[in-house]
Protein backbone atom coordinates (compact mmCIF):
# COMPACT_ATOMS: atom_id res chain seq x y z
CA UNK A 1 0.00 0.00 0.00
CA UNK A 2 1.71 3.54 -0.43
CA UNK A 3 -0.30 6.67 -0.09
CA UNK A 4 -0.02 8.44 -3.48
CA UNK A 5 -0.68 12.28 -3.64
CA UNK A 6 -2.09 13.07 -7.12
CA UNK A 7 -1.98 16.65 -8.45
CA UNK A 8 -4.67 17.35 -11.38
CA UNK A 9 -3.64 20.05 -13.48
CA UNK A 10 -6.15 21.58 -16.51
CA UNK A 11 -6.60 19.46 -19.77
CA UNK A 12 -8.83 17.15 -21.46
CA UNK A 13 -7.21 14.13 -20.11
CA UNK A 14 -8.39 14.98 -16.06
CA UNK A 15 -11.08 12.83 -16.89
CA UNK A 16 -8.46 9.95 -17.13
CA UNK A 17 -7.13 10.58 -13.42
CA UNK A 18 -10.49 9.37 -12.28
CA UNK A 19 -9.70 5.99 -13.97
CA UNK A 20 -6.06 6.07 -12.22
CA UNK A 21 -7.51 6.46 -8.95
CA UNK A 22 -9.96 3.63 -9.14
CA UNK A 23 -7.20 1.68 -10.43
CA UNK A 24 -5.14 2.52 -7.39
CA UNK A 25 -7.87 2.17 -4.76
CA UNK A 26 -8.54 -1.18 -6.45
CA UNK A 27 -4.83 -2.05 -5.62
CA UNK A 28 -5.16 -1.00 -2.30
CA UNK A 29 -3.73 2.24 -2.44
CA UNK A 30 -4.38 5.23 -0.56
CA UNK A 31 -5.04 8.43 -2.44
CA UNK A 32 -5.85 12.44 -2.01
CA UNK A 33 -6.45 14.66 -5.02
CA UNK A 34 -4.81 18.47 -4.95
CA UNK A 35 -6.59 20.38 -8.29
CA UNK A 36 -5.78 23.43 -10.19
CA UNK A 37 -8.68 25.85 -10.81
CA UNK A 38 -8.17 25.04 -14.66
CA UNK A 39 -8.37 21.31 -13.92
CA UNK A 40 -11.87 21.63 -12.24
CA UNK A 41 -13.35 23.20 -15.52
CA UNK A 42 -13.43 19.67 -16.88
CA UNK A 43 -13.58 17.40 -13.84
CA UNK A 44 -15.25 18.71 -10.39
CA UNK A 45 -13.68 17.85 -7.36
CA UNK A 46 -16.68 16.05 -5.98
CA UNK A 47 -16.10 12.90 -8.67
CA UNK A 48 -12.28 12.73 -7.18
CA UNK A 49 -13.50 12.98 -3.50
CA UNK A 50 -16.06 10.64 -4.26
CA UNK A 51 -13.96 8.28 -5.48
CA UNK A 52 -10.84 8.31 -2.89
CA UNK A 53 -13.37 9.04 -0.07
CA UNK A 54 -11.58 12.17 0.88
CA UNK A 55 -11.95 16.06 0.81
CA UNK A 56 -10.01 17.22 -2.30
CA UNK A 57 -7.94 20.70 -2.09
CA UNK A 58 -8.06 22.90 -4.52
CA UNK A 59 -7.02 26.39 -3.27
CA UNK A 60 -3.92 27.84 -0.65
CA UNK A 61 -6.86 29.25 1.33
CA UNK A 62 -9.47 26.63 2.24
CA UNK A 63 -9.02 24.27 5.14
CA UNK A 64 -8.64 20.59 4.96
CA UNK A 65 -11.23 19.08 6.61
CA UNK A 66 -8.53 15.91 6.97
CA UNK A 67 -6.31 17.99 8.22
CA UNK A 68 -3.52 16.26 5.61
CA UNK A 69 -4.30 13.21 6.63
CA UNK A 70 -4.44 10.42 3.83
CA UNK A 71 -7.95 7.91 4.20
CA UNK A 72 -5.82 5.12 6.03
CA UNK A 73 -4.66 7.81 8.47
CA UNK A 74 -6.03 9.03 11.74
CA UNK A 75 -7.13 13.26 11.41
CA UNK A 76 -4.04 14.88 13.69
CA UNK A 77 -5.87 17.36 16.67
CA UNK A 78 -3.92 19.96 15.44
CA UNK A 79 -4.55 21.65 12.54
CA UNK A 80 -1.39 21.67 10.31
CA UNK A 81 -0.65 23.76 6.78
CA UNK A 82 -2.52 20.99 4.75
CA UNK A 83 -0.23 20.81 1.27
CA UNK A 84 2.65 20.71 3.77
CA UNK A 85 1.19 17.79 5.91
CA UNK A 86 -0.16 15.61 2.31
CA UNK A 87 3.50 16.06 1.08
CA UNK A 88 4.90 14.37 4.70
CA UNK A 89 2.14 12.01 4.90
CA UNK A 90 2.58 11.18 0.93
CA UNK A 91 5.01 8.03 0.00
CA UNK A 92 4.70 9.79 -3.67
CA UNK A 93 3.43 12.93 -5.67
CA UNK A 94 2.02 12.04 -8.59
CA UNK A 95 0.77 14.69 -11.09
CA UNK A 96 -1.48 13.34 -13.92
CA UNK A 97 -2.22 15.10 -16.14
CA UNK A 98 0.57 17.62 -15.54
CA UNK A 99 -0.18 20.69 -18.44
CA UNK A 100 2.75 22.22 -20.15
CA UNK A 101 2.35 25.17 -18.15
CA UNK A 102 2.67 23.43 -14.89
CA UNK A 103 5.50 21.64 -16.00
CA UNK A 104 7.47 25.02 -16.85
CA UNK A 105 6.04 26.11 -12.90
CA UNK A 106 7.88 23.09 -11.14
CA UNK A 107 11.14 23.35 -13.98
CA UNK A 108 11.36 26.80 -12.28
CA UNK A 109 10.29 26.07 -9.08
CA UNK A 110 7.02 28.83 -9.10
CA UNK A 111 4.89 27.78 -6.39
CA UNK A 112 1.52 30.05 -7.21
CA UNK A 113 -0.96 27.69 -6.50
CA UNK A 114 -2.01 24.83 -4.24
CA UNK A 115 -0.09 22.14 -6.18
CA UNK A 116 2.87 23.67 -7.33
CA UNK A 117 3.76 24.97 -3.66
CA UNK A 118 2.82 21.12 -2.73
CA UNK A 119 5.66 20.20 -5.36
CA UNK A 120 8.40 22.53 -4.19
CA UNK A 121 7.78 21.10 -0.71
CA UNK A 122 7.87 17.26 -1.40
CA UNK A 123 10.72 15.39 -0.27
CA UNK A 124 9.04 11.90 -1.40
CA UNK A 125 9.03 10.94 -5.12
CA UNK A 126 7.69 13.06 -7.75
CA UNK A 127 6.26 11.73 -10.94
CA UNK A 128 4.99 13.86 -13.61
CA UNK A 129 3.00 12.54 -16.72
CA UNK A 130 2.59 15.10 -18.87
CA UNK A 131 -0.61 15.50 -21.04
CA UNK A 132 -1.09 17.97 -24.26
CA UNK A 133 -1.73 18.92 -27.79
CA UNK A 134 1.95 17.53 -29.69
CA UNK A 135 2.74 20.67 -30.61
CA UNK A 136 3.11 22.15 -27.36
CA UNK A 137 4.76 18.82 -26.22
CA UNK A 138 6.99 18.79 -28.89
CA UNK A 139 8.25 22.89 -28.53
CA UNK A 140 11.36 23.54 -27.28
CA UNK A 141 10.34 25.30 -24.02
CA UNK A 142 8.28 22.09 -22.77
CA UNK A 143 11.67 19.59 -24.00
CA UNK A 144 14.15 21.49 -22.17
CA UNK A 145 11.65 21.96 -19.05
CA UNK A 146 10.96 18.28 -18.82
CA UNK A 147 14.77 17.91 -19.09
CA UNK A 148 14.97 20.42 -16.03
CA UNK A 149 13.35 17.78 -14.09
CA UNK A 150 14.06 14.41 -15.30
CA UNK A 151 18.02 16.13 -14.11
CA UNK A 152 16.33 16.38 -10.71
CA UNK A 153 15.43 13.31 -10.55
CA UNK A 154 11.43 13.75 -10.97
CA UNK A 155 10.21 10.44 -13.46
CA UNK A 156 8.62 11.87 -16.79
CA UNK A 157 6.07 9.29 -17.83
CA UNK A 158 6.36 10.03 -21.53
CA UNK A 159 3.15 10.92 -23.17
CA UNK A 160 1.60 8.48 -26.16
CA UNK A 161 1.30 8.67 -29.67
CA UNK A 162 -2.16 8.99 -30.85
CA UNK A 163 -4.93 10.76 -31.83
CA UNK A 164 -5.42 13.96 -29.95
CA UNK A 165 -8.66 15.83 -28.24
CA UNK A 166 -8.59 18.54 -30.76
CA UNK A 167 -10.20 17.41 -34.15
CA UNK A 168 -7.99 15.68 -36.79
CA UNK A 169 -4.59 16.00 -34.68
CA UNK A 170 -2.10 13.06 -34.10
CA UNK A 171 0.93 13.67 -32.80
CA UNK A 172 2.83 12.70 -29.23
CA UNK A 173 1.02 14.06 -25.91
CA UNK A 174 -2.10 11.33 -24.94
CA UNK A 175 -1.68 10.71 -21.28
CA UNK A 176 -0.13 7.64 -20.68
CA UNK A 177 -2.04 4.66 -19.87
CA UNK A 178 -3.52 4.52 -15.64
CA UNK A 179 -2.00 1.30 -15.66
CA UNK A 180 1.56 2.44 -17.46
CA UNK A 181 1.29 5.61 -14.78
CA UNK A 182 0.35 3.22 -11.85
CA UNK A 183 2.92 0.71 -12.82
CA UNK A 184 5.66 3.72 -12.68
CA UNK A 185 4.14 4.64 -8.80
CA UNK A 186 4.65 0.57 -7.97
CA UNK A 187 8.31 0.44 -9.20
CA UNK A 188 9.18 3.61 -7.25
CA UNK A 189 7.11 3.03 -4.11
CA UNK A 190 7.30 -0.63 -3.97
CA UNK A 191 4.29 -1.87 -1.75
CA UNK A 192 4.94 1.49 0.36
CA UNK A 193 8.57 0.34 1.16
CA UNK A 194 10.22 3.10 2.03
CA UNK A 195 13.96 3.96 2.44
CA UNK A 196 14.40 3.67 5.89
CA UNK A 197 11.94 1.29 7.22
CA UNK A 198 13.24 -0.09 10.43
CA UNK A 199 15.67 2.33 11.26
CA UNK A 200 15.30 4.01 14.47
CA UNK A 201 16.40 7.74 14.50
CA UNK A 202 16.42 9.96 18.21
CA UNK A 203 16.22 12.99 17.47
CA UNK A 204 16.81 16.33 20.31
CA UNK A 205 15.13 19.20 19.35
CA UNK A 206 14.55 22.62 20.75
CA UNK A 207 16.50 24.59 24.04
CA UNK A 208 16.65 23.64 27.29
CA UNK A 209 16.07 26.30 30.29
CA UNK A 210 17.77 26.07 33.59
CA UNK A 211 16.14 27.70 36.54
CA UNK A 212 16.92 30.57 38.32
CA UNK A 213 13.92 30.31 40.51
CA UNK A 214 10.03 28.86 40.54
CA UNK A 215 9.68 31.87 37.36
CA UNK A 216 12.69 32.60 35.82
CA UNK A 217 15.05 30.59 33.54
CA UNK A 218 18.60 30.31 31.77
CA UNK A 219 17.35 29.98 27.92
CA UNK A 220 18.60 30.04 24.19
CA UNK A 221 16.61 31.31 21.08
CA UNK A 222 16.73 28.02 19.68
CA UNK A 223 13.26 27.07 17.93
CA UNK A 224 13.53 23.53 17.29
CA UNK A 225 12.50 23.92 13.73
CA UNK A 226 15.35 22.47 12.44
CA UNK A 227 15.29 19.55 15.10
CA UNK A 228 11.68 18.73 13.91
CA UNK A 229 11.90 19.21 10.36
CA UNK A 230 14.79 16.38 10.80
CA UNK A 231 12.03 13.86 12.34
CA UNK A 232 9.78 14.78 10.07
CA UNK A 233 11.90 13.84 7.25
CA UNK A 234 13.34 10.62 9.07
CA UNK A 235 9.58 9.82 9.50
CA UNK A 236 9.05 10.37 5.53
CA UNK A 237 11.45 7.58 4.91
CA UNK A 238 10.24 5.17 7.32
CA UNK A 239 12.36 5.53 10.25
CA UNK A 240 10.72 4.80 13.31
CA UNK A 241 11.32 8.57 15.34
CA UNK A 242 11.84 9.62 19.06
CA UNK A 243 12.21 13.17 19.63
CA UNK A 244 13.08 14.28 22.68
CA UNK A 245 11.56 18.38 22.82
CA UNK A 246 13.15 20.97 24.55
CA UNK A 247 10.43 23.69 24.98
CA UNK A 248 8.74 23.20 21.34
CA UNK A 249 6.24 24.88 20.30
CA UNK A 250 5.20 23.28 17.26
CA UNK A 251 2.75 21.33 15.48
CA UNK A 252 3.02 17.20 15.66
CA UNK A 253 3.62 14.94 13.67
CA UNK A 254 1.30 11.92 14.13
CA UNK A 255 3.68 8.94 13.12
CA UNK A 256 6.55 10.42 15.38
CA UNK A 257 6.68 9.97 19.06
CA UNK A 258 7.61 13.05 21.33
CA UNK A 259 9.01 13.16 24.59
CA UNK A 260 8.87 16.87 26.75
CA UNK A 261 11.95 17.85 28.44
CA UNK A 262 12.56 21.48 30.33
CA UNK A 263 16.23 21.49 31.46
CA UNK A 264 19.66 19.57 30.46
CA UNK A 265 19.22 17.47 33.14
CA UNK A 266 15.48 16.23 31.76
CA UNK A 267 17.29 16.03 28.52
CA UNK A 268 20.35 14.08 29.71
CA UNK A 269 18.29 11.65 31.18
CA UNK A 270 15.50 11.17 28.24
CA UNK A 271 18.61 10.58 26.02
CA UNK A 272 20.34 7.93 28.62
CA UNK A 273 17.34 5.95 28.09
CA UNK A 274 16.26 6.46 24.85
CA UNK A 275 20.18 5.94 23.52
CA UNK A 276 20.42 2.56 23.40
CA UNK A 277 17.41 1.84 21.03
CA UNK A 278 18.24 4.20 18.26
CA UNK A 279 20.79 3.59 15.03
CA UNK A 280 20.70 7.32 14.18
CA UNK A 281 21.22 10.02 16.86
CA UNK A 282 20.67 13.66 15.72
CA UNK A 283 21.58 16.01 18.30
CA UNK A 284 20.05 19.36 17.33
CA UNK A 285 18.74 20.63 20.39
CA UNK A 286 20.36 23.65 21.91
CA UNK A 287 21.73 22.27 25.32
CA UNK A 288 22.95 24.33 28.17
CA UNK A 289 26.37 24.19 29.01
CA UNK A 290 25.61 26.03 32.10
CA UNK A 291 23.14 26.03 35.18
CA UNK A 292 22.51 27.58 38.28
CA UNK A 293 22.99 24.62 40.58
CA UNK A 294 20.32 25.59 43.40
CA UNK A 295 17.76 27.56 42.07
CA UNK A 296 15.32 29.61 44.30
CA UNK A 297 12.61 27.61 45.58
CA UNK A 298 10.07 30.48 45.28
CA UNK A 299 10.30 33.59 43.01
CA UNK A 300 13.39 35.62 44.23
CA UNK A 301 12.48 39.26 45.18
CA UNK A 302 14.30 42.72 44.34
CA UNK A 303 14.93 43.34 48.39
CA UNK A 304 16.20 46.45 47.23
CA UNK A 305 19.64 44.38 45.86
CA UNK A 306 21.80 46.95 43.77
CA UNK A 307 22.32 43.74 41.89
CA UNK A 308 21.84 40.07 41.27
CA UNK A 309 24.98 38.21 41.06
CA UNK A 310 24.26 34.29 39.04
CA UNK A 311 26.47 31.53 39.95
CA UNK A 312 26.33 28.94 36.73
CA UNK A 313 27.90 25.17 36.98
CA UNK A 314 28.61 23.05 34.10
CA UNK A 315 26.21 20.18 32.70
CA UNK A 316 26.94 17.37 31.29
CA UNK A 317 28.30 17.45 27.96
CA UNK A 318 25.46 15.32 26.71
CA UNK A 319 26.40 13.96 22.96
CA UNK A 320 29.78 13.36 24.32
CA UNK A 321 28.69 11.30 27.00
CA UNK A 322 26.49 9.44 24.72
CA UNK A 323 29.24 8.82 21.98
CA UNK A 324 31.70 7.07 24.52
CA UNK A 325 29.60 4.14 25.58
CA UNK A 326 27.66 4.13 21.55
CA UNK A 327 28.59 0.83 19.71
CA UNK A 328 30.06 0.70 16.21
CA UNK A 329 26.85 0.72 13.91
CA UNK A 330 25.17 3.49 15.58
CA UNK A 331 25.47 6.84 13.57
CA UNK A 332 25.71 10.24 15.53
CA UNK A 333 25.17 13.51 14.26
CA UNK A 334 26.31 16.98 16.36
CA UNK A 335 24.90 20.49 15.95
CA UNK A 336 26.80 23.56 16.11
CA UNK A 337 25.76 26.97 16.39
CA UNK A 338 29.21 29.11 14.97
CA UNK A 339 29.81 32.59 14.56
CA UNK A 340 32.44 34.09 11.78
CA UNK A 341 34.89 32.88 9.71
CA UNK A 342 36.50 29.94 11.62
CA UNK A 343 33.20 28.02 12.07
CA UNK A 344 33.77 25.44 10.10
CA UNK A 345 37.08 25.36 11.47
CA UNK A 346 35.19 24.58 14.89
CA UNK A 347 33.48 22.73 13.59
CA UNK A 348 36.15 20.09 12.46
CA UNK A 349 37.53 20.35 16.28
CA UNK A 350 34.51 19.49 17.95
CA UNK A 351 33.57 16.82 15.31
CA UNK A 352 36.57 15.05 16.55
CA UNK A 353 36.38 15.80 19.96
CA UNK A 354 33.22 14.17 20.52
CA UNK A 355 33.44 11.04 18.04
CA UNK A 356 30.95 12.07 16.02
CA UNK A 357 30.14 11.21 12.30
CA UNK A 358 28.96 14.48 11.15
CA UNK A 359 28.92 17.60 12.40
CA UNK A 360 26.51 20.07 11.44
CA UNK A 361 27.92 23.67 11.16
CA UNK A 362 25.47 26.71 11.63
CA UNK A 363 27.27 29.98 11.35
CA UNK A 364 24.54 31.97 13.18
CA UNK A 365 26.35 35.45 11.97
CA UNK A 366 24.70 34.83 8.46
CA UNK A 367 20.98 36.74 8.19
CA UNK A 368 18.13 34.77 7.77
CA UNK A 369 19.32 31.66 9.05
CA UNK A 370 19.43 29.84 12.10
CA UNK A 371 17.65 29.72 15.66
CA UNK A 372 14.19 31.45 14.75
CA UNK A 373 14.00 31.35 11.38
CA UNK A 374 12.26 28.79 8.90
CA UNK A 375 15.31 28.63 7.04
CA UNK A 376 19.26 27.22 7.17
CA UNK A 377 22.28 27.49 5.65
CA UNK A 378 24.88 25.02 7.18
CA UNK A 379 27.92 22.71 6.02
CA UNK A 380 28.16 19.21 7.10
CA UNK A 381 31.29 18.29 7.97
CA UNK A 382 32.55 14.52 8.02
CA UNK A 383 36.16 13.35 8.97
CA UNK A 384 36.33 13.08 4.51
CA UNK A 385 35.34 16.65 4.18
CA UNK A 386 32.41 19.06 3.88
CA UNK A 387 29.72 20.19 1.76
CA UNK A 388 27.70 23.38 2.22
CA UNK A 389 24.17 23.42 2.02
CA UNK A 390 23.21 26.96 0.77
CA UNK A 391 20.26 28.92 2.77
CA UNK A 392 17.05 26.55 1.90
CA UNK A 393 14.34 25.79 4.07
CA UNK A 394 14.63 23.84 7.20
CA UNK A 395 12.72 20.58 5.82
CA UNK A 396 14.94 20.89 2.87
CA UNK A 397 18.28 20.95 4.40
CA UNK A 398 17.16 18.34 6.97
CA UNK A 399 16.96 16.15 3.50
CA UNK A 400 20.53 17.10 2.64
CA UNK A 401 21.52 16.15 5.91
CA UNK A 402 19.40 12.56 5.95
CA UNK A 403 21.39 12.40 2.56
CA UNK A 404 24.75 12.42 3.94
CA UNK A 405 24.25 10.16 6.99
CA UNK A 406 23.01 7.32 3.75
CA UNK A 407 26.14 8.36 1.87
CA UNK A 408 28.28 8.16 4.64
CA UNK A 409 26.32 4.78 5.90
CA UNK A 410 26.76 3.42 1.92
CA UNK A 411 30.63 4.27 2.13
CA UNK A 412 30.69 2.05 5.61
CA UNK A 413 28.84 -0.35 3.77
CA UNK A 414 31.02 -0.65 0.95
CA UNK A 415 34.18 -0.39 3.19
CA UNK A 416 35.28 2.58 1.78
CA UNK A 417 35.67 4.45 5.11
CA UNK A 418 35.90 3.26 8.94
CA UNK A 419 33.89 4.59 11.83
CA UNK A 420 34.88 7.39 13.35
CA UNK A 421 34.93 5.28 16.53
CA UNK A 422 37.12 3.06 15.16
CA UNK A 423 40.15 5.56 15.12
N1 LIG B 1 25.68 19.40 23.44
C1 LIG B 1 25.33 18.47 24.39
N2 LIG B 1 25.39 18.77 25.72
C2 LIG B 1 25.78 20.01 26.12
C3 LIG B 1 26.14 20.96 25.15
C4 LIG B 1 26.09 20.63 23.81
O1 LIG B 1 24.97 17.35 24.03
N3 LIG B 1 25.82 20.28 27.40
C5 LIG B 1 25.61 19.01 22.01
C6 LIG B 1 24.67 19.86 21.20
O2 LIG B 1 23.39 19.27 21.16
C7 LIG B 1 25.31 19.85 19.82
C8 LIG B 1 26.77 19.69 20.11
O3 LIG B 1 26.87 19.22 21.45
O4 LIG B 1 24.88 18.76 19.04
C9 LIG B 1 27.58 20.94 19.99
O5 LIG B 1 27.03 21.93 20.81
P1 LIG B 1 27.78 23.30 21.08
O6 LIG B 1 27.08 24.03 22.15
O7 LIG B 1 28.02 24.01 19.80
O8 LIG B 1 29.17 22.77 21.55
P2 LIG B 1 29.92 22.82 22.88
O9 LIG B 1 30.68 21.55 22.94
O10 LIG B 1 29.00 23.11 24.01
O11 LIG B 1 30.94 23.99 22.63
P3 LIG B 1 30.84 25.59 22.84
O12 LIG B 1 31.89 25.88 23.81
O13 LIG B 1 31.13 26.13 21.48
O14 LIG B 1 29.46 25.91 23.32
Amino acid sequence: MARILLGVTGGVAAYKALDLIRLAVAGGHSLRVIQTDNSQRFVGAASFAAITGAPVLTSEWERDPARGAFPDQPTPEHDPISHLELVRNADCFVIAPASANTIAKLAHGLADNLLTSAALAASCPLIVAPAMNHQMWESPATMANTELLRGRSITIIDPEVGSLASRNEWGSGRLAQPATILAAIEQIVPSGERPWDGRRVLVTAGGTREAIDAVRFVGNRSSGRMGFALAEAAAARGAVVTVIAANVDLPRHAQISYIDVESAADLERAAAEQFAGCDLLLMAAAVADFTPPNPAPGKLKKDGRPDLELTLKPTTDVLAQLSECRSEAQMLVGFAAEHGPDAVELGRTKLAAKGLDLLIVNDVSASGTGFESSSNEVTIVSKDGDLHVPKADKLVVANEILNAVDRLAGQRASGVISQSSDE
